[in-house]
């Protein structure tokens, strides 16, 4: 199940020996002490940078990190390159900056096989406005001769380093790029059925159009987290103190008709499968969990996952799919009284090695890749990008992709 991809790559121009300028996503979480909670993404961006090294590249390195407001040394790339270099087991030179003399001088002094990381672009507001000279700046203070994005989580934004900078150097994409393309299209275009898609998380209003997008290839649509919450509420269930998106009543119904088109009025409760049963807690950070009815939830406590019932029920529906995405966890997983439902799940696809099993959404991911003896490999694809995966498989166009040269 691999999707079309219609861009050129790094195995299709002729790369050999050449200074090679790489965008990939270290945006990193940080924990309080501003150390690296999870390399997932540097990790993920080993291959391209080992392809590129093999055949005798120099390799530049650029990337964001975070928000910041102009220079903020929270928000230096310089811990991630000791990571990168620890993981490659070669040294990354760290420049301090990612335009200007510093860079120039470092790009040249470097030798053939090696990595250098610049600085974090968005030191520069120019980044984010998608700053022609900026562009050219880095292009020609690296002296790039291609560009590669391997970036997948911000493809979906049109910024300097993933639009404008595509005009300077004859751009590509990375392994990592095209894996994750090929992935997730694979299942929107051709997948196995039964298809069942698992929708959850708190970001409810950006997730109904991928549940739009869903509805035509999917057999099943089983919904839990704050977005159940908000389906149930707009149903005229009364949920107490649960998280809820307000204003999605709209969203909803056209949920609902285009579910109705699909299976029939009689079938779409079988179709759009909603948690029967709640697990509730005081708050977030209760210890104790207890399941209730939907029609019977109490006025006083919080909906934190799925119910026990709903849960078997989900477990049992996966039973028979042949492929399953999954994006949102299906409760307040960051608390383990509360992460059953998704912990089940995930111990579903893990198992059964006929289904192909596409999870997206930060949370979600790294939800997996915690709870995963095999750091997320008991799943077919577990993406890097939490918007860009939304957006794909929305079917919306990703800036960082259009741009590159076609195959
Ligand atoms: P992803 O990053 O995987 O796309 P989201 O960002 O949409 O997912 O949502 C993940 C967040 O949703 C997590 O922090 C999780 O705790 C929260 N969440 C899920 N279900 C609930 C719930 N029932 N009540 C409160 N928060 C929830
Ligand atoms: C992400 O983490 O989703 C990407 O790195 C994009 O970051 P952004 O949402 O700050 O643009
Ligand atoms: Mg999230």
């Amino acid at each position: 199940m691999v999707g079309k991809f219609s861009k050129r790559t790094i195995k299709d121009v002729p790369i050999d020996n050449k200074t090679v300028l790489v965008r990939v996503d270290y945006n990193v979480p940080l924990d309080e002490d501003g150390k690296i909670a999870d390399d997932f993404r540097i990790q993920a961006s080993l291959g391209t940078i080992r392809y590129l090294m093999k055949r005798g590249c120099k390799v530049v390195l650029i990337s964001h990190l975070g928000r910041p407001e102009g220079r903020e040394e929270k928000f230096s790339l310089a811990p991630v390159a000791k990571r990168l270099g620890e993981l490659l087991g070669k040294k990354a030179i760290f420049v301090e900056d990612c335009i200007g003399d510093k860079v120039r001088m470092a790009v040249k002094k470097a030798s053939k096989n090696t990595i250098t990381l610049l600085e974090n672009l968005r030191f520069y507001k120019e980044e984010e406005a998608n700053d022609q000279k900026f562009a050219k700046s880095i292009a020609r203070d690296t002296g790039a001769r291609y560009f590669v994005q391997d970036g997948f989580g911000v493809v979906h934004r049109a910024h300097a380093s993933t639009d404008a900078i595509t005009c300077f150097a004859p751009s590509v994409a990375g392994l990592l790029l095209e894996r994750e393309i090929r992935s997730i299209r694979g299942v929107m275009d051709s997948p196995k059925h039964p298809v069942v898609a698992i929708l959850g998380g708190a970001k409810v209003s950006d997730k109904m159009p991928v549940i739009e997008a869903l509805e035509p290839i999917a057999d099943k649509i089983l919904i839990g987290g704050a977005m159940a919450n908000t389906f149930l509420r707009v149903a005229g269930v009364n949920l107490g103190k649960s998280k809820c998106e307000d204003g999605q009543e709209d969203q909803v119904s056209e949920i609902y008709e285009l579910a109705k088109n699909k299976v029939g009025a009689e079938n779409v409760d079988d179709f759009l499968v909603l948690p029967k049963d709640l697990a509730a807690g005081e708050d977030v950070h209760s210890s104790h969990r207890e399941s209730f009815n939907a029609d019977e939830f109490p006025a006083d406590k919080m909906a934190l996952d799925i119910g026990d019932e709903t849960i078997e029920q989900f477990v049992d529906i996966l039973k028979d799919a042949k492929t399953v995405i999954w994006n949102g966890t299906l409760g307040y997983a960051e608390n383990e009284a509360f992460a059953h439902g998704s912990a089940r799940v995930a111990l579903a696809l893990a198992t059964s090695p006929e289904v192909t099993s596409v999870i997206g959404g930060g949370d979600t991911a790294d939800f997996v890749r915690d709870w995963d003896a095999k750091k997320g490999g008991s799943f077919s694809h577990v993406s890097t990008g939490g918007g860009a995966s939304l957006e794909l498989i929305a079917g919306d166009k990703l800036p960082g992709v259009e741009a590159l040269l076609d195959a």
